[in-house]
């Protein structure tokens, strides 16, 4: 194939309806080609919102128009973070090349892929002068069996309910932003990002466990989001656990962390899984002690530092008709 066509679309372009649709298939085949879901859920969400804000979206074209391959490109409070996928029938043609091209120096790239898909991302990642800097490992136990968990023990000042939208919205987001203020991604969701997901099939306030003041309940100590993605599966998820910082080291997280494994063996599912960052050595240890295996690691990607300071030239071959 001629080499493809790259374009943009930004707040002054935005993704059309369709082109949205084209990019969602695309993903679809890649993941049934893969084994793995190419596109992690934020990304998939911008683009069925068609998102602008800190939303970059480039499109690979084939010579008749076709989509061959989709990137994104957000930004938030650290560096830039990419994720990019090619049409299974369309690879090893240089589409990967000419959409990293397009993307920015500095940014980091998301391999989200498994098995044979995971060393086809490395060895490109390789082949274009990346290097691996972070990686996020996915952890699972059963439900029915293995290690049985703790009860949760909570001091008595502290009480138990569910997340009630329209009154802990604020409160929640002040939580997540203090337990995640070094965490790139979801240290910086915004109230929209939380509208999106509270309006998503899966969502279901019974799974969003507070720990509260027993004293005042709208002051939150503690949270444990679970998720069931699809509904109605067998694999629930441990979606994010925040602890006050001002409350760590308490036993909060784990308390906690037991709460939504109730809370999930008790809606009869038959896993639990949970992405932590490999870096994040508190949280692992609490999910390892827990019963938790690795199950897979996804990776980022970025040029090596001395290169992004030294502004590297993109390739002059690659199309610059965006
Ligand atoms: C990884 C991926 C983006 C590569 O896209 P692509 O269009 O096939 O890549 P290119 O044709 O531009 O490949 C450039 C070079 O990367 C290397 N490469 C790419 N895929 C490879 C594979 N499966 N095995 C070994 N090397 C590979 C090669 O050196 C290749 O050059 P060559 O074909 O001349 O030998 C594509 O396989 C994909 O969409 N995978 C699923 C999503 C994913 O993993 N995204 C994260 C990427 S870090």
């Amino acid at each position: 194939m001629p080499r493809p066509t790259v374009a943009l679309r930004d707040a002054t372009t935005p993704l059309t309806p369709i082109e949205a649709e084209a990019v969602l298939a695309l993903a679809r085949d890649a993941a049934t080609a893969d084994g793995s879901q190419p596109l992690s859920e934020q990304f998939r969400l911008s683009v069925r919102a068609r998102d602008v804000d800190g939303v970059v979206h480039v499109l690979a074209l084939s010579p008749d128009g076709a989509l061959v391959g989709y990137a994104q490109c957000r930004t938030g409070d650290g560096p830039a973070s990419a994720e990019l996928v090619v049409a299974p029938s369309a690879r090893r043609e240089g589409v990967g090349t000419a959409l990293l091209a397009a993307l920015p120096d500095g940014m980091r790239l998301w391999s989200h892929a498994t098995g044979s898909a995971a060393s086809g991302a490395s060895s490109f990642a390789a082949a274009r002068g990346l290097v691996p800097v972070r990686s996020l490992h996915v952890m699972g136990r059963s439900l029915r069996s293995g290690p049985a968990w703790p009860s949760p023990s909570l001091d008595p000042r502290y009480a138990v309910r569910s997340f009630e939208p329209g009154r802990d919205e604020d409160a929640w987001l002040a939580l997540n932003a203090a337990a995640f203020a070094h965490h790139p991604e979801q240290g910086s969701l915004r109230r929209a990002d939380l509208e999106q997901r509270m309006a998503e099939p899966w969502w279901d306030p019974a799974g969003l466990i507070l720990v509260v003041e027993a004293d005042d309940p709208d002051v939150l100590a503690a949270s444990h989001w679970t998720k069931v993605d699809p509904p109605g599966g067998e694999v629930g998820e441990v979606y994010v656990v925040a602890v006050s910082p001002d409350r760590q080291g308490q036993g909060l997280g784990r308390a906690v962390t037991v709460l939504g494994l109730d809370h999930l063996r008790g809606l009869g599912l038959d896993r639990v899984v949970l992405y932590v960052d490999e870096d994040n050595v508190a949280a692992v240890r609490t999910y390892a002690t827990l019963g938790f295996e690795d199950l897979e690691v996804h990776r980022q990607f970025a040029r090596p530092a001395a290169d992004v300071a030294g502004a590297e030239p993109t390739d002059p071959t690659e199309p610059t008709d965006h």
